[in-house]
């Protein structure tokens, strides 16, 4: 079976596989036909750019999955207005509705979240995920037992806002894990380099992706800070000491929905 495959009677030879390819392993012979040196294959990061950016489905190679693929509908290709709007609507939702979101909803948002870009494609990031609202509570319930043993610890300032943030939780105002049904944790291996990047790169991806399905989500900054440092909420998380956590969102059907793009600070940009 040869590593790159090749449909001659599609390919138009325009050169476009070989110009993408971020190996460089794809080369053209003195006929402008493309091909891959065996001895390359190794090289290949599977990232599928040959494809995505072949105008004729001309050409794949043997470690990607031709059943993922589909030609672009361009009908469903929503404007660049519709994009902006798309963007500026996505908000923070920290009031969710209590019913879980349904598998079809999150199988759909978990598969965009595949297309988030990850150094070298590789793709390290291990999802947990809470598939409900009990499970939820006793996470935050860990992050809460970690903040009232750490007070004393802990600087006068921040012990102070950890005091209010438990007493709140314990009076029935969750303002750590905001009610939610759900939590997204990304883990990456520690070792990795780019597993901040990657984490935080596909969490936002999941994000969008949320806002896409009409689904609301936030940062779960406090239950990340303890998560990164307290075992037992890595244990129950199922975290191994060698693994990192990029971040956490919150998740669930919104009760609320955005009705105007707000102001916000202009950016700070040098142009040289
Ligand atoms: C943290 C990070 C670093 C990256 N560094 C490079 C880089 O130095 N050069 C490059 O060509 N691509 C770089 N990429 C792009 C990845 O190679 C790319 O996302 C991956 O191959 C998947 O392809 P896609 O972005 O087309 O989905 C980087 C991506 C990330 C997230
Ligand atoms: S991009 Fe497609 S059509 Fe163009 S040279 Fe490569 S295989 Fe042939
Ligand atoms: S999958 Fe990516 S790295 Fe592999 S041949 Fe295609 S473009 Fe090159």
């Amino acid at each position: 079976m040869p590593f790159f495959h090749l449909d001659k009677e599609k390919c138009k030879k325009d050169g476009i596989c070989s110009a993408v390819c971020v190996t460089g392993i794809i080369k053209n012979d003195d006929n402008h036909s493309p091909y891959i040196n065996e001895k390359n294959a190794y090289k290949c990061i599977s990232c599928g750019l040959c494809v995505a950016f072949c105008p004729h489905e001309a050409c794949y190679v043997e470690n990607l999955d031709p059943a993922q693929f589909s030609k672009v509908n361009k009908d469903t290709l929503a404007s660049s207005e519709q994009l902006d709007t798309f963007i500026k609507t996505r908000r923070s939702v920290r009031i969710f509705r209590k019913n879980a979101v349904d598998d079809e909803t999150l199988n759909k948002i978990m598969d965009n979240v595949r297309y988030a870009p990850s150094a070298k494609n590789t793709h390290n990031n291990r999802w947990i995920i809470t598939k409900s609202r009990e499970e939820t509570v006793k996470l935050g319930d860990l992050v809460v037992k970690y903040m009232q043993e750490h007070i004393l610890e802990m600087p006068e300032e921040h012990a102070l806002h950890y005091k209010l943030l438990c007493r709140a939780y314990q009076s029935g105002k969750d303002v750590i894990m905001r009610d939610a049904p759900h939590i997204i944790v990304a883990v990456l291996p520690d070792k990795y380099e780019w597993k901040a990047e990657d984490g935080s790169t596909a969490l936002a991806y999941f994000e969008l992706s949320t806002h896409a399905h009409n689904i609301g989500c936030v940062w779960a900054g406090y239950f990340t800070s303890v998560a990164r440092v307290y075992k037992p909420l890595r244990d129950a998380l199922g975290i191994k000491d060698d693994e990192y956590i990029a971040g956490a969102q919150l998740f669930g059907n919104p009760v609320y929905k955005t009705r105007q793009i707000t102001s916000r600070k202009p950016n700070n940009i040098s142009y040289i």
